[in-house]
């Protein structure tokens, strides 16, 4: 059994992208903790925000993480939001090596502005300050992560090959690797 792959990181740095070609080439399950709420609650991740608030969501999300405690080889991508409870960071520790996907505020304003819809905490006139501001408050959480990976610039493929030859570097090589 081997332990599960956790990316995290800030909205847009490509965890989904990068979690499921990852899962690809390592032949292990992939899951997304956002889609796995939306299918538990029988809800988007907006409709939960807009109904029952952010502390629904944050609590749903706590509760998926405790499941992930009793599962090994997976990869999995997180909501931006999720290392912010520490309970979280420490469950999903026991179990997994967490990744931290980066980007610079300017790639992130790009690649989100386009969906900011999707992401209920993204205002309607965001800014790349706004962006600046919000990864500065949670820098402290994303450093807690066993490996960062500076994204900005790479396509999720030369991002997958990173993270794999980091995690061999930190000896958590994966034996399909
Ligand atoms: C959030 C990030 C989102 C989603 C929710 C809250 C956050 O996921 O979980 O909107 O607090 O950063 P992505 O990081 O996949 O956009």
């Amino acid at each position: 059994m081997e332990k599960n792959i956790i990316l995290i990181g800030f909205m847009g740095t490509g965890k989904t992208a990068v979690g499921t070609r990852l899962a690809d080439r390592l032949k292990r399950e992939f899951v997304d903790t956002d889609k796995e709420i939306e299918r538990i609650t029988g809800m988007s991740i907006r409709d939960i925000f807009k109904k029952h608030g952010e502390i629904r969501f944050r609590s749903e999300e706590a509760l998926m993480t405790k499941r992930l405690i009793e599962k090994h080889n997976l990869v999995v991508a997180t909501g931006g939001g999720i290392v912010l409870n520490p309970e979280n960071v420490e469950s999903l520790s026991q179990n997994g090596v967490l990744v931290c996907l980066r980007a610079t505020p300017e790639e992130i304003f790009g690649r989100v502005s386009k969906k900011r819809q999707h992401r209920p905490l993204l205002k309607k006139n965001l800014t790349v300050d706004d962006i600046r501001n919000m990864l500065a408050e949670r820098d402290t959480f994303y450093r807690r992560a066993d490996i960062v990976v500076e994204t900005s610039g790479l396509d999720p493929d030369q991002i997958v090959q990173i993270i794999i030859e980091k995690m061999r570097e930190y000896g958590h090589g994966n034996r399909k690797g």
